[in-house]
């Protein structure tokens, strides 16, 4: 296919220090990375530009984990779209689930947050994914398409050329527990089919869907070779020196 593949490192709130942070960097700006995988990694909000400004291999580049809708006003505690772009910060994290579970964000929510971002010229990396219950209850489809078509109603076909969407199981997040790769393969297939009904057969055949939970350098191979699996959005992982094997997963 296409599609470039993808690796994004989501820090979470992690590391304690910036210090920490640019030790991160370091080890990125020094290793071998497959010339072929873009690289997106995000930093929490306090220190995406001086990781910014660490980042010296320009195949790098960083990624806000939220941001509110609004560009402006009295929102206190909040980071704007607009703001981040300015900050020349390119990527925006929405819809994670520690976002949606955690902080009560609603479909409706990261729709709009998605419709700002794209106004705002970031490109999205869209998180969707189902619970446990929801999946033993034979609800993924169903969940995943109830997420997406939100965004579905508040975006146009050529918006999609700036989505990358991460599908994340949530019983998988941080758990240890990776989706098989034939789990994580057949819910790629099936954002696809739903793409390609609700936007057009080239946003489902172009648009990059990557995985994420508890990936890490063991698995990452096995999963990457999978036809729909365009790469992945890594946590934990994200934070150790491994985070470069998974980068390097299609090498
Ligand atoms: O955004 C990343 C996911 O939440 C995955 O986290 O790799 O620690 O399971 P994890």
């Amino acid at each position: 296919s296409t599609r470039q593949f993808f690796v994004g490192g989501n820090w979470k709130l992690n590391p304690t220090s910036v210090g920490k942070a640019k030790e991160l960097v370091e080890v990125l700006n020094k290793a071998e990375l497959d010339p072929n995988t873009e690289v997106v990694i995000s930093p929490p909000s306090l220190y995406l530009i001086p990781v910014r400004d660490a980042v010296s291999n320009k195949q790098i580049t960083i990624s806000a984990q939220n941001a509110y809708y609004k560009e402006n006003g009295a929102f206190t505690g909040e980071i704007s779209s607009s703001q981040i772009k300015e900050a020349g910060i390119p990527y925006v994290i929405l819809g994670h689930s520690e976002r949606r579970t955690i902080f009560h964000e609603t479909n409706e929510v990261v729709a709009l947050k998605t419709r700002a971002a794209l106004d705002a010229g970031l490109k999205v990396i869209l998180c969707i994914g189902e619970t446990l219950v929801q999946r033993e209850g034979g609800e993924t489809t169903k969940v995943c398409e109830g997420q997406l078509s939100a965004v579905v109603k508040q975006t146009k076909p050529e918006d999609w050329s700036n989505i990358v969407i991460a599908y994340e199981p949530v019983w998988a997040i941080g758990t240890g527990k990776v989706a098989t790769t034939a789990q994580a393969q057949e819910t790629h297939v099936d954002v696809r089919a739903y793409l390609s009904t609700a936007v057009s057969t080239t946003v489902a055949s172009e648009t990059r869907v990557i995985y994420g939970g508890s990936v890490n350098s063991g698995n990452a191979k096995d999963l990457a070779g999978q036809q729909d699996i365009d790469g992945f959005l890594v946590g934990g992982a994200s934070l150790k020196p491994e985070f470069v094997d998974i980068i390097n997963a299609r090498k």
